[in-house]
């Protein structure tokens, strides 16, 4: 008999492709590797401290003598980043504490490529946890407005990046949204011979309610007002191709979109415009919404995190910061 064209029913199935397992995962777009996770990580003085978060189960202050076996437990899960955020004993107007040799960040450097030398060591670069204030710089009063000075920050900052670098970080992550950061950064760190230090600009960081819960865990909210005079406004998207233009420009590696989840439009379009190396931010809130549902078992918190996570990495980020890196790690793991 000869051949018939098949009439009358649906020439085309998607679901073919559907229907077993393993023709599924080679058809798979997007990929979420552990490979692509930065673990951030809370350091702190004193001795034992293993403190949970309460706005972020999971989630621990560490002091410098229990950082090593966390980051030996993130390395053996096979993360590969981690970034780190110091929280000095003392604060002051200008966040002196961030610039010391023996600072708390330049510390938990050592302690942690030592416990785990194949972890690439992060360090995100500001000044609001060491201020008595919780503003990202030193302040000044500018037509009857007190406000982070932008050009007093910037030597600040460099110094800082240099401290860090001396101290074995392996990336800078500026993190302050001061303008002309990236290039300040970029040549105090050339000044000093760390010509092959990357930096990790949050080029694109928004004034977001998302890190409520990081403001407790850092002890960085601000006693005072608000970022909105340096972060982006949420309304914003061409303003984010300008900020990350300006880092690139500058002198920036990788550029970051944060938070993640409320701008994967961002993501996207800073993606598609500059085909950078780009990194989202799934922040605090984000973090604290899923643990709050999962722990009153509304949703299923391995998938809602794959799920996010998989959106991130579609949406054109290469890498995820995220506190949910060990969960992945295992859930990956398992397949
Ligand atoms: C400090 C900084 C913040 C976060 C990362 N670096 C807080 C802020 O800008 O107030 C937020 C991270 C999170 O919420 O997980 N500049
Ligand atoms: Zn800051």
């Amino acid at each position: 008999m000869p051949f018939q064209p098949a009439t009358g029913y649906p020439l085309h199935r998607p679901r073919r492709l559907r229907g077993h397992p393993a023709l599924r995962g080679m058809v798979a777009e997007t990929r979420l590797a552990v490979d692509d996770l930065i673990y951030p990580l809370f350091v702190y003085h004193g001795k034992d401290l293993r403190r949970e978060i309460p706005s972020m189960p999971g989630q621990y202050q560490l002091s410098l003598d229990r950082l090593g076996d966390e980051v030996a437990a993130a390395a053996e899960l096979g993360i590969p980043a981690i970034l780190l955020f110091g929280i000095p004993d003392h604060k002051d107007p200008r966040g002196s504490a961030a610039l010391r040799e023996d600072g708390i960040v330049q510390q938990a450097i050592g302690v942690a490529s030592r416990a785990a030398p194949s972890m690439l060591v992060i360090t995100d670069l500001c000044f609001c946890e060491y201020t008595d204030h919780g503003h990202c710089g030193p302040l000044a009063e500018s037509r009857g407005r007190t406000d982070v000075d932008n050009d007093a920050t910037l030597p600040l900052l460099a110094e800082q990046a240099v401290s860090h670098a001396q101290a074995g970080a392996d990336v800078i992550a500026p993190s302050g949204m001061m303008d002309g950061m990236v290039q300040a950064i970029r040549r105090g760190l050339d000044g000093f011979g760390f010509l092959d230090v990357p930096i990790l600009s949050y080029a694109v960081k928004y004034a977001s309610a998302y890190y409520g819960p990081f403001r407790e865990a850092a002890e960085s909210a601000p006693s005072f007002g608000d970022r909105r005079s340096y972060q982006m406004d949420p309304a914003n998207t061409d303003e984010a191709l300008r900020e990350a233009a300006l880092d690139l420009a500058e002198g920036a590696d990788m550029i970051m979109v944060k938070p993640a989840l409320a701008y994967l439009d961002i993501i996207r379009r800073v993606k598609d415009e500059f085909r950078v190396p780009t990194a989202a931010y799934n922040v605090s809130g984000e973090y604290a919404m899923v643990k709050a549902a999962a722990a009153r078992g509304w949703i299923d918190e391995r998938r809602i995190v794959l799920e996010t996570l998989t959106g991130m990495r579609r949406a054109g980020a290469d890498m995820i910061l995220t506190y949910h890196a060990p969960d992945v790690a295992r859930w990956l793991r398992q397949g």
